[in-house]
């Protein structure tokens, strides 16, 4: 510790105690979105108008997604009236460690959204609900209770129980809860149970592996289920709990595909047997675990057929069809504080590995496991007994009960953790392997590995989420930000090392770099090596005419079976993107290796950009990410303009940096043409904006019919945010941004071009995308505009999904515009990375600079908000906060990797030493 004085500075260098590193960091928690789901409401879906969206019910293998033109939207109906339901409903937090697959569980208990079984594009269909699934209950008040008297004589009463599944729509037969409270923080969702026939006060919280630049740690297959339970009554109460997993039995889904892990088109699949006449599927799933040669089996409800097949075939949607794999339950103890019962499919195609559900044992808490044929036997049990009597093994339906005993006025936390492992990852029928087969053995391995990190991850949780929840940012925006990490749920690691995402699930590029930068900034901050990942894939495949393709691999055309085979469109915004991320890394991250590994990459991109431009100045004829609006048709258009002065700015910085003063030059003039290229073709002094758009006819005239499009200056955002300025005339830029306000609004936010056609317009145009508000937003603070009001139009599109849709864990890239029965509805590509360019706004608000080249070594802030402010920071790898209140500056690195930095200055105040912290240290002077 250090404390000292100077004439104009007091400071003092501290650390944040860790605390006790356990659980009670999850319980601290905050949650700043909530719904209430009731036992009788009622959800219904309806059917409304889209170009694309992500379906519930996949149908098909190896393929999108996706529905098109129509699909169905869940609504809750309340007098009368379609209205949507509330928050957590219609989705909520993905939970599974990054790059292991997904299960959300939702505000009404069930379980949605499985992806755990390698499901993706390139394989099998997700698995849309286990209806089976739950937690359940069960209460018994042990001491003797007075009932009120009757006829004069007091009665003791037995000790009674009830017992209901945490869930407002239970399964048929069983008792639900009355109502349950949902909060999601990302990666935690919290379930607090409210219901006036239990006497305990119970809340869930559920959450999954995230560390900060720990990729590995954050890879883990699990997920934790934690009880906070009380006892706020002056009875002992004991309690039991349930969980129940019915994935044995695939209900809804068949497996017609087969795979042979050779590669290539999907294969029907053909049966070795068909048995007429069974009863049921569980019936079944028992001759296949009969037969020596079936691996998979799928039983039909109308006809009452089983077909058993010798292959591992692959999962889709059939309502009529329940399916399963060879496989059984079994009960395992991992060691002397946990057991689990697992179910086994072995082999080594896609859907084979291990489940298992497992209870971590603590003082006074007893767990007991088991599998069961029928819902209704199991329900008995626990009903009854609370505990399994009697370790059954059967298929279908796998669980665990848990036994303890509350005192008046005890709280305890109980932990339940299932955990899977499907290391045969599968990729169009060819078994590459996921990343997690590296780090662990099996999910016996998981469990206990999950177990053991618990306090570290409930540290690791709380930074992040202090980091945006305790800031003073709007808590519409910092909630916002913490679910928006959620999007990493389509994320792939491979066994042999390369990380790789899918654009969207209904939209199957893999790593379109344009894509990618839209949503980029928390992928940099959280796990710096990701990125540098993909940037090595996308610089491998440059062509040779220094031309970076769009993508890694492309939807059009069909299915292929190699991950990394680059194609795509000719783009302003890819080449120009990849030199972005290259400056970032090296001045945010101080990587001063990669810019010179990737400097001859570098030089090619740069060059191809300049020969896009013609003579003009500007680039001709590119493509780019808003390609419905088919801004390649044009000769000019200001959205790819602006993305060529961001890439000659960017060029500029790079070869500086490599002391390539010729170069340098090059493309300053580079970028001092495309200035005057641009205001030459495309700016309107009528109108004062630059038109969308314009075209150089045969006989050379200059065509424009004066558009204007949403979110022209996207390109500004990246180049604010790396300090590198105004792109254009900083008058032209603002009463440009203006313009997009004023005759773009609606709604539901900004429609993305105007004045092309005659309003309304198609839905080509007149749609609102999820870049545009925020952008502008971003832009309109660095031009001193007064940010809270700049942040009320990013706050119109964003918190549309938060606060009105009640969907933020499935933000659309597009929302309906209006008139054609879509306003303001999700519109086009679901679970999109577009609104996640609002992560800009937070350099905006606190104008964060960083340089941590060895040479420079500065963190400068100079926020656009006035004192007191708490405002997150973003590093490659460390996330924090600035924060000042009166003449007291405070920087403090909530989590990731050290801080090293040589100057950190706040409002033109220097703190006098060079710095190095720690996660959970801080600075603090006085200005
Ligand atoms: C998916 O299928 C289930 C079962 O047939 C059906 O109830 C549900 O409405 C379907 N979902 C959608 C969005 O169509
Ligand atoms: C199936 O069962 C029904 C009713 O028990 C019987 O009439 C029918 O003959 C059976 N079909 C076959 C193929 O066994
Ligand atoms: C699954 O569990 C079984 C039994 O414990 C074990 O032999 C097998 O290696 C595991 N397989 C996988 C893929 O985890
Ligand atoms: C750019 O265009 C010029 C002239 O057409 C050509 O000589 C040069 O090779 C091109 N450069 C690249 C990188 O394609
Ligand atoms: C400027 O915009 C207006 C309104 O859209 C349009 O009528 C006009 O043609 C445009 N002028 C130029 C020079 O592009």
């Amino acid at each position: 510790m250090i404390i000292m004085s100077t004439k104009i500075i007091f400071l003092f260098i501290w650390f944040i105690s860790k605390g006790t590193c356990d659980l009670s960091q999850l319980l601290n928690l905050e949650f700043a979105n909530s719904g209430i789901s009731k036992a009788g409401d009622v959800y219904q879906w309806k059917q409304l108008p889209c170009s694309y969206l992500e379906s519930q019910n996949v149908t098909t293998i190896q393929q999108n997604w996706a529905n098109y033109k129509k699909f169905n939207y869940l609504f809750q109906e309340k007098n009368g009236e379609l209205i949507p339901p509330p928050s957590g409903i219609r989705s909520s937090v993905p939970l599974g460690g990054i790059s292991t697959g997904v299960i959300e569980l939702r505000a009404d208990g069930t379980f949605h959204e499985w992806t755990i079984v390698n499901q993706s594009p390139a394989g099998a269909g997700k698995f849309q609900v286990f209806d089976d699934a739950f937690f359940a209950i069960r209460e018994t008040i042990s001491n003797n209770i007075k009932l009120k008297s009757i006829n004069g004589v007091n009665e003791m009463k037995r000790p009674s129980s009830r017992a209901f599944s945490i869930r407002t729509g239970p399964p048929e037969g069983i008792p639900g809860v009355q109502a349950i409270e949902y909060g999601g923080e990302f990666p935690v969702s919290r379930l607090k149970i409210q219901d006036t026939r239990l006497s305990v006060n119970t809340e869930l919280l559920a959450y999954s592996s995230y560390f900060v630049n720990d990729m590995e740690s954050s890879a883990k297959p699990a997920i934790s289920f934690t009880f906070n339970l009380e006892n706020p009554t002056s009875n002992s109460i004991s309690i039991d709990l349930l969980l129940n997993m019915p994935i044995d039995i695939e209900k809804g889904y068949e497996r017609t595909s087969s795979q042979n892990g050779q590669g290539g088109p999907p294969v029907t699949a053909k049966p070795v047997r068909i048995i007429t006449n069974l009863s049921d599927d569980v019936s079944c799933s028992d001759e296949c675990q009969r037969s020596n040669d079936c691996s998979t089996w799928t039983f039909y409800k109308s006809t009452k057929q089983c077909k058993i097949y010798n292959t591992v075939n692959l999962n889709t949607f059939n309502e009529d069809a329940s399916s399963g794999l060879k496989g059984s339950w079994q009960i395992d103890s991992v060691d002397q504080n946990m057991d689990c019962v697992s179910l086994v499919r072995p082999g080594n195609m896609g859907p084979n590995g291990n489940f298992s559900l497992c209870g971590v044992k603590d003082t006074g808490v007893q767990f007991s496991y088991g599998s069961f044929r029928h819902l209704q036997h199991l329900w008995e049990m626990f009903e009854r007994d609370g505990s399994f009597s009697r370790s059954d093994i059967q298929h279908s339906h796998g669980a665990i009960m848990m036994n303890t005993l509350l005192k008046p006025g005890e709280k305890k936390l109980v932990t339940f953790i299932i955990s899977w492992y499907y290391p045969h990852r599968d990729f169009v029928n060819k078994i590459y392997g996921n990343y997690y087969q590296n780090l662990f053995s099996d999910s016996l391995h998981v469990a206990k590995e999950m177990r053991d990190s618990l306090p570290s991850l409930a540290a690791s949780i709380s930074g992040i989420h202090k980091t945006f929840l305790d800031s003073t940012l709007p808590s519409w925006l910092s909630d916002l930000f913490v679910n928006s990490l959620s999007h990493i749920r389509t994320a792939i690691w491979f066994k042999d090392g390369r990380w790789r995402q899918w654009e969207a699930t209904d939209c199957v590029n893999i790593d379109s770099v344009h894509n990618d930068g839209e949503r980029h900034i928390p992928y940099i901050t959280m796990y710096p090596e990701s990125t540098k990942n993909k940037i090595r894939a996308w610089a491998k495949s440059q062509q040779a005419n220094g031309m970076i393709p769009e993508q890694l691999r492309c939807n059009a055309g069909g299915p292929t079976s190699e991950i990394d085979t680059p194609c795509g469109r000719k783009m302003s915004d890819v080449s120009s993107m990849l030199m972005v991320y290259i400056l970032e890394m090296y001045q945010w991250g101080g990587d001063v290796d990669l810019l010179k590994e990737m400097y001859p990459v570098i030089i090619k991109a740069a060059d191809w950009h300049i020969n896009t431009t013609g003579s003009y100045g500007i680039p001709i004829n590119l493509q780019n990410t808003y390609d419905i609006l088919a801004l390649n048709a044009y000769t000019f258009s200001a959205y790819n303009s602006a993305f060529h002065l961001l890439a000659m700015k960017v060029a500029e910085h790079l070869a500086r940096a490599m002391s390539d003063t010729p170069r340098a030059l090059k493309y300053k003039q580079a970028y001092e043409k495309g200035v005057v290229g641009m205001d030459k073709y495309l700016w309107n002094s009528t109108m004062n904006y630059y038109n969308s758009y314009g075209s150089i006819s045969s006989s050379g005239e200059l065509h424009t019919v004066g558009a204007l499009m949403t979110d022209t200056f996207y390109a500004q955002v990246l180049a604010f945010s790396l300090g590198l300025g105004p792109l254009v005339d900083e008058k032209k830029l603002n009463t440009h941004m203006d313009a997009e306000l004023r005759y773009n609004d609606s709604p539901y936010g900004m429609l993305v071009q105007t004045r092309r056609y005659k309003y309304p317009g198609p839905p080509q145009d007149n749609a609102v995308w999820m870049m545009g508000n925020p952008n502008w937003a971003t832009i309109k603070i660095h031009l001193k505009a007064n940010p809270q009001e700049a942040l009320l139009v990013a706050k119109k599109s964003l918190d549309r999904w938060r606060s009105v849709l009640n969907d933020q864990w499935n933000v659309a890239g597009i929302m309906g515009g209006l008139g054609y029965g879509a306003e303001g509805q999700p519109y086009i590509t679901s679970h999109y990375g577009y609104f996640m360019s609002s992560w800009h706004l937070i350099f905006a608000l606190s104008r964060q600079q960083t340089d941590l080249t060895p040479s420079k070594s500065f963190l400068r802030f100079d926020p656009s908000v006035n004192s007191p402010y708490t405002l997150p920071f973003l590093l490659p790898g460390s996330i924090g906060t600035v924060s000042r209140d009166g003449s007291r500056i405070t920087l403090t690195l909530l989590s990731g990797k050290n801080l090293d930095v040589a100057e950190v200055e706040v409002s033109g105040s220097r703190f006098p030493f060079r710095v190095s912290l720690k996660a959970g240290g801080s600075i603090f002077w006085k200005v």
